[in-house]
């Protein structure tokens, strides 16, 4: 594409009830100085005509790959070639289906295999959809192989129904397919996050643990998939299911989250460290249930490994993140502990009044060498994100202000 003209935007439409707003999106397009073609797939036709699309585009729009007279236009392989951009708003979970198992059974997954231009989804479909390891999965695919994803949002859906699946709005997928700003932030980075809490064996049935869910470890791996990066979680005993689609390794004792997360540490860009790991466990650990002979008893705990701070002293090291999680002076007690541990960044959960631990929504005040944000209450799954792209904010700076590379 020359640098002087906007680029041309194969614009597919699948069948969603999000498709009125891709009506929008091509205006948009057309706004900012774009030729537009639009191919529709046949349920698509369903939800919107062609020839509302072919009004607002002011070319053809497409739909059959067997159509001789349309073919003998422009081809697919023609348009395939014409588009310097495709994007794809909605993309139901059928056709994200579709394009992660390469079929090419209707003209735009034929578009999709036969183009080398870069491809955008926007994601739209029910939120338990959107969830399920089979769509997962897909998405994980599409992901590996460059396809990038604009949202969906989170928020109140066509079926009644609240949860993420709702396609980016059509200035958001605007600004992700022409803007200078990087779709997918963690694209291609190694993102290795620890969660939930772990357990300490006193005897056979009794244990050391904490309040910890594991829910905001599991938010930022999801958020870290979703922001283009391979993710390892590594987690502690958690109520909640480990996320489908995702890596990951289940541990028990501090000890043993110690060591996967060595193991697996080379292979890491990113530390996240989101586990409440238990700072002291039971110098012994009984062969047998404890009896309940004495009217007193006093175990005697050793400290733990800190992971976090082993992770930071490593070299070469990752961009390395801890959490404070401090019922008092939070940001004197995260400050020190990021000083302390050598870390690149922390994120910092008041605690007070049961808050954070165990909840949906929680806030959280991060700080690094030089600079803090502020993320007001919301649920994780947000926060999560937020914070991630915090995270890659933070990595382009680094990286812009070393004069060599370090490795990172
Ligand atoms: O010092 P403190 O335990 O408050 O530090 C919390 C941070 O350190 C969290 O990021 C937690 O995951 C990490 N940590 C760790 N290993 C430990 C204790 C804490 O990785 N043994």
């Amino acid at each position: 594409m020359d640098n002087a003209r906007s680029p041309n935007i194969l614009l597919g439409v699948s069948g969603g009830i999000a498709a009125y707003k891709a009506c929008e999106l091509v205006r948009r397009l057309r706004d900012a100085g774009c030729v537009v073609r639009v191919v529709m797939t046949r349920a698509a036709t369903a939800f919107v005509t062609p020839l509302t699309f072919q009004a607002l585009s002011g070319q053809p729009v497409r739909m059959d790959l067997l159509d001789a007279e349309a073919e003998s236009g422009m081809d697919h392989i023609a348009l395939a070639r014409w588009a310097d951009r495709v994007v794809i708003a909605p993309a139901t979970a059928d056709l994200m289906a579709r394009l992660a198992a390469g079929l090419a059974d209707d003209l735009l997954t034929t578009v999709c295999l036969a183009t080398e231009a870069p491809i955008l989804l926007a994601p739209a479909m029910n939120r338990v959809m959107w969830e399920h390891p089979a769509t997962r999965g897909n998405h994980a695919r599409l992901l590996e192989r460059g396809v990038r994803m604009v949202g969906p949002d989170t928020g109140g859906q066509a079926c009644g129904e609240h949860g993420a699946g709702r396609m980016a709005e059509p200035a958001s997928i605007l600004q992700a397919l022409l803007g200078g700003a990087p779709l997918l932030p963690l694209q291609g980075r190694r993102v290795l996050i620890t969660a939930g809490p772990t357990r300490e064996a006193i005897d056979p049935v009794r244990f050391i643990a904490n309040r910890s869910s594991g829910r905001m470890g599991v938010a930022l791996a999801e958020a870290a998939r979703e922001a283009g990066a391979e993710v390892c979680l590594i987690h502690g005993p958690m109520a909640l299911p480990a996320p489908a689609g995702i890596r990951n390794i289940a541990v028990e004792t501090a000890a043993e989250m110690a060591q996967a997360v060595l193991q697996e540490i080379p292979a890491a860009d990113v530390f996240i460290a989101a586990a409440a790991v238990a700072d002291y466990r039971p110098r012994t650990t009984s062969a047998q249930k404890l009896k309940k002979t004495a009217d007193t008893l006093t175990l005697e705990l050793v400290r733990n490994p800190d992971i976090l701070a082993q992770v930071a002293a490593l070299e070469p090291r990752p961009f390395v993140v801890g959490f404070a999680a401090e019922t008092e002076n939070l940001r004197a007690h995260a400050l020190e502990k990021m000083q302390r541990k050598h870390l690149d960044m922390i994120a910092a959960n008041d605690v007070s009044g049961g808050r954070a631990f165990g909840t949906e929504d929680n806030a959280l005040t991060v700080f690094w060498p030089g600079g803090e944000r502020r993320f007001p209450e919301q649920p994780k799954a947000l926060l999560a994100r937020a914070l991630l792209a915090l995270i890659a904010e933070r990595i382009e700076e680094t990286r812009a202000s070393e004069p060599m590379e370090t490795g990172r």
